[in-house]
């Protein structure tokens, strides 16, 4: 008997290692776990009412991690119909369309979906900067600088998810734009090759390019997407919320900074007697600046997620996903474009290539590398060197940083404008014409 009482031990103790390695040895020990849980933290017991208001942040985070959704779940149901090989791809994606039940509406909700997220990480960035959003508040113990920087990691992986999913449909769209993009890696002075050929898996776009864009796209990207994604929100909580709320509702009780950020006790929902867990504050009298989470954040977030699914939904039965003739690399597009969202990259290239005393200068360097380059680097120091004061932090146009917020929506509308005269102004040979101007009748493939 006393065996066998072992044995249940044993196997308790097994599985409990197994599901919940962690045992604490007291109730302080047991509440502080819960505190620096990763995922139980997501959201915060109360909130800030003006982080809250619609006008402050436009919901636009939210609205790409919408669109992140449905990416995930309508890309999950398109791998369960398409065929990664180039001699099946494009016929896979011309049955998705002409025979599966709403196999074009799922295609098109994919696509479209991918384009607003683009557009909407923009946005939201754009919106961070200009609230100066990026920066601490009088709170203690934030890393918002940090977060900045995972968000232009962000960046980075959405174009990047974009990008190596434009190549799989195989028609031509697909094969030109990605040829276009690609070779702006052989312009990186002496490994520009060797960067090619890493991405795209030898010489030619091909089986092997095919394979390894479809394993980043399918699994790769969107695993790093969720980890960093993961990372951004649990940091937000973690500086006190929105950058709108410390530096308001401090200055308002009149806080010094000198006075740092303050200490504040939980009590922990009753699962640990009495008070346990002492940790920094980022916010001073919570009690008349916040209401609680749930419902009232909680209600706007699923509003917006909900919304967010209803225009995508609606915006696919009017716009489908286009699909052209099969990817062929003996027929060159004329003119050949790389997708609009690196079409200011293809434009920058162009007005860097001139001649001079009969030599030809090619901006795929400094258009393609060396600008985006500098621009990058810039994006993640940026937060390091504004000096503005801590009242700047969270605040629409704050005047301390007016010359900063300018040179940013100069260079915001820079990359909009060339994008634009990149979508709508170039014709054969990339010479430019006005958009209700006839092209000439050159071929329009070489
Ligand atoms: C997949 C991409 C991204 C997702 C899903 C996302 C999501 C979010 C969400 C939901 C918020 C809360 C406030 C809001 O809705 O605006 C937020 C805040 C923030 N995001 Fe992002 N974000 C992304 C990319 C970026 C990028 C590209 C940057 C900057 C380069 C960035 C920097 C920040 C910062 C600094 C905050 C805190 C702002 C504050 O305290 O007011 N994020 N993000």
């Amino acid at each position: 008997m006393a065996n066998e009482t072992e044995k249940t031990a044993v196997t308790t103790e097994n599985g409990r290692k197994f599901l919940w390695s962690f045992q604490p040895k007291s109730g302080k020990d047991a509440g502080e776990s819960i505190v620096r849980n990763f995922l139980l933290h997501w959201f915060p017991a109360k909130s800030a009412e003006r982080s809250l208001s619609w006008g402050y942040s436009f919901y636009l985070g939210t609205i790409t991690f919408a669109l992140f959704l449905i990416l995930v779940v309508t890309g999950v149901v398109l791998m369960f119909l398409y065929v990664p090989s180039v001699e099946r791809a494009y016929q896979s994606v011309k049955d998705i369309e002409n025979v599966v039940s709403f196999g074009w509406f799922i295609r098109a909700m994919h696509r479209n979906a991918t384009h607003l997220m683009v557009i909407f990480v923009f946005l939201h960035m754009v919106r961070v900067f200009l609230g100066g959003a990026y920066k601490n508040g009088l709170g203690g113990g934030q890393l918002r600088p940090i977060n900045w920087i995972i968000g232009v990691v962000l960046l980075l992986t959405t174009l990047f998810l974009a990008f190596t999913g434009y190549l799989l449909p195989w028609d031509q769209l697909a094969f030109w734009a990605v040829t276009v993009g690609t070779d702006i890696a052989r312009t990186i002075p002496l490994i520009g090759d060797e960067v090619r050929f890493i991405l795209i898996g030898g010489h030619e776009i091909d089986q092997n390019t095919l394979i390894r864009f479809y394993v980043l796209h399918c699994f790769f990207l969107p695993l790093l997407m969720v980890g960093l994604i993961v990372y951004h929100f649990w940091r937000i909580r973690k500086d006190g919320g929105l950058a709108s709320y410390d530096t308001i509702v401090n200055k308002q009780e009149k806080i010094k900074e000198s006075n740092g950020g303050g200490k504040k006790t939980y009590s922990l929902l009753g699962i640990t007697k009495g008070r346990t867990v002492e940790v920094e504050s980022t916010t001073r009298n919570e009690d008349a600046h916040t209401v609680n989470s749930i419902p009232h954040l909680i209600r706007r977030v699923g509003l917006v997620i909900l919304a967010t699914f209803v225009f995508v939904a609606v915006m696919s039965l009017f716009m489908p996903a286009p699909l052209e003739e099969a990817a062929n690399p003996d027929v060159t597009p004329n003119p050949a474009k790389a997708p609009w969202y690196f079409l200011w990259l293809q434009e920058l290239v162009t007005i860097t290539t001139f001649t001079l005393f009969g030599i030809t200068f090619d901006g795929g360097f400094i258009g393609g590398v060396l600008i985006p380059g500098v621009l990058l680097i810039a994006l993640c120091v940026w937060p390091f060197y504004d000096k503005s004061s801590k009242d700047a932090t969270g605040v629409w146009f704050a005047k301390e940083r007016l010359r900063q917020n300018l040179v940013f929506i100069v260079i915001c509308f820079a990359i909009i404008l060339l994008t634009i005269i990149g979508t709508y102004f170039r014709g054969p040979f990339w010479e430019f014409y006005l958009p209700w101007e006839a092209w000439p009748d050159l071929p329009r493939i070489l």
